[in-house]
């Protein structure tokens, strides 16, 4: 169990400018496909978070040399589409989903035996979104009844390609399945039922690797090679998140989110503080590459409730709980619906965020799909973040709007996502005390 606990005073308003660290989502990839490519890659901006150097310790447990992670700097010796070598041990992923099942895709063609392991909570979360289309393809996944961890991939099963048809909308499945492709006979496609992150597709090409892409459907043909590409890592928009909302909720905040990655699949934050009426600016937009990238500025503004456009709901996935905390302080009602993904991200987070706006005096009522939340002034108490790092932060940003302490319990998964949260919301001005 956990000791760390945040204490977040009342009040505060949010100034200056900020960068917050490197985005998850391509931390990860950049190490995944930098060390199955042909030549070396170097990353910048790298997340020095615990899920992407649980996915960088996977490959070097698989024989790659990677040097680094220095100030965000990470130098990776390709080793070639083939070139993995069997681990020792089992591949301990933490606490992080996108390394496991990114990896079952990546593993599953590999001449290689792999044992994944992972933490508490990623032991609780359902793999047979992605045990199912690799047994389609030919793959041999085992794991126990429930489609829990640990996962069992075997080594030189021959991969065919499949057309697949996603039952839910899901970046880490849609990437599963196209990176098995990649090993697979053929052609390998992804139908997505609405748009998730398509950071795998603009980094497979960016390394050289042919992606088609047909309204929701997603083409790779099997057989080829990566070549070895420098990336630039932007800041993270789900750790912008935090301070986006922060700063619309704050009296009298100003700030700048410099260096932001805006992929349209992933800017629902943006949309929604918007449509409740947000102050938020895009500056400088610009191509870093293959990513578009701008400096945010968030001034304060008087949000309203707002029914959440379920076309928002894949490209806001994990910022709603913090979403849920500028609904907590918008006037009015907001409706969450289509969300049912959040029942199985790192915690049950409709549960885990309702339960603690609850015992912050907000009337928040759960759904099996989201949240109807009615905005109101929030008080102090001590709310538990069933060490999910989003719910940490997120209570820790409504303290700026409380009439009294808030207490959040278990916070130290914060380091997965966004190590130096503490720091950067002290010195942007959140009375936060660890
Ligand atoms: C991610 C995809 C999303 C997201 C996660 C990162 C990725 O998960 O919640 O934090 O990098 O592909 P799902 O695919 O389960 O929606």
């Amino acid at each position: 169990m956990s000791a760390t606990t945040f204490h977040v005073a009342p009040g505060g308003k949010l100034t200056g400018s900020i960068r917050v660290p490197g985005d998850k989502s391509i931390s990860h990839r950049s190490i995944m496909f930098g060390s199955l490519a042909d030549g070396v890659t170097e990353v910048t901006g790298f997340l020095e978070g615990d899920d992407a150097l649980a996915t960088l310790q996977a490959f070097r447990d698989m024989g790659v040399q990677i040097d680094g992670p220095e100030t965000g700097r990470v130098t990776i010796h390709g080793v070639g589409i083939s070139g993995l070598k069997q681990p020792d041990q089992p591949l301990d992923m933490g606490n992080s989903g996108t390394s496991i099942r990114l990896l079952s895709g990546l593993l599953a063609g590999q001449g290689i035996d792999v044992t994944l392991v992972g933490d508490r909570s990623l032991s609780k979360r359902p793999m047979r979104r992605v045990i199912d289309p690799l047994t389609e393809m030919g793959a041999v996944v085992e794991s126990n009844e429930k489609g829990t961890l640990p996962l069992h991939i075997k080594g030189n099963a021959s991969l065919r390609g499949i057309d697949y048809a996603m039952p839910m909308a899901s970046a880490q499945v849609k990437s599963c399945v196209l990176l098995a492709g990649i090993y697979a006979d053929g052609d390998t496609c992804v139908t997505e039922p609405a748009p998730t992150r398509d950071h795998t597709e603009r980094m497979l090409q960016a390394f050289g690797y042919e992606v088609t892409r047909n309204g929701s459907r997603a083409c790779l043909t099997g057989g080829g090679r990566l070549t070895a590409s420098d990336i630039e890592v932007p800041a993270d928009i789900s750790s912008a998140a935090f301070f986006m909302v922060a700063a619309s909720i704050a009296p009298g905040s100003d700030i700048t989110l410099e260096h932001v990655g805006i992929n349209p699949t992933r800017i629902g934050v943006i949309n929604i503080l918007k449509a409740m009426g947000g102050d938020i600016t895009l500056l400088n937009e610009r191509m870093v590459g293959g990513e578009p990238v701008a400096d945010i500025q968030v001034r304060y503004a008087a949000l309203n409730g707002i029914d959440i456009p379920l076309d928002q709901v894949p490209l806001a996935i994990d910022e709603f709980p913090v979403l849920f905390v500028a609904a907590a302080c918008a006037d009015g009602t907001t409706i969450l619906r289509g969300a049912e993904e959040l029942r199985v991200k790192e915690s049950d987070r409709i549960q885990a965020m309702a339960d603690g706006l609850r015992i912050l005096g907000i009337d928040a009522e759960p759904t099996p799909d989201g949240m109807i939340i009615q905005g109101g002034q929030m008080g102090g108490g001590c709310v538990e973040s069933h060490e999910d790092h989003r719910i940490s932060m997120s209570f820790a940003v409504a303290a700026l709007r409380a009439s009294d302490d808030i207490v959040i319990n278990d916070c130290s998964n914060v380091n997965t996502s966004f190590p130096d949260f503490v720091s950067l919301a002290a010195s942007s001005g959140i009375k936060i005390n660890v």
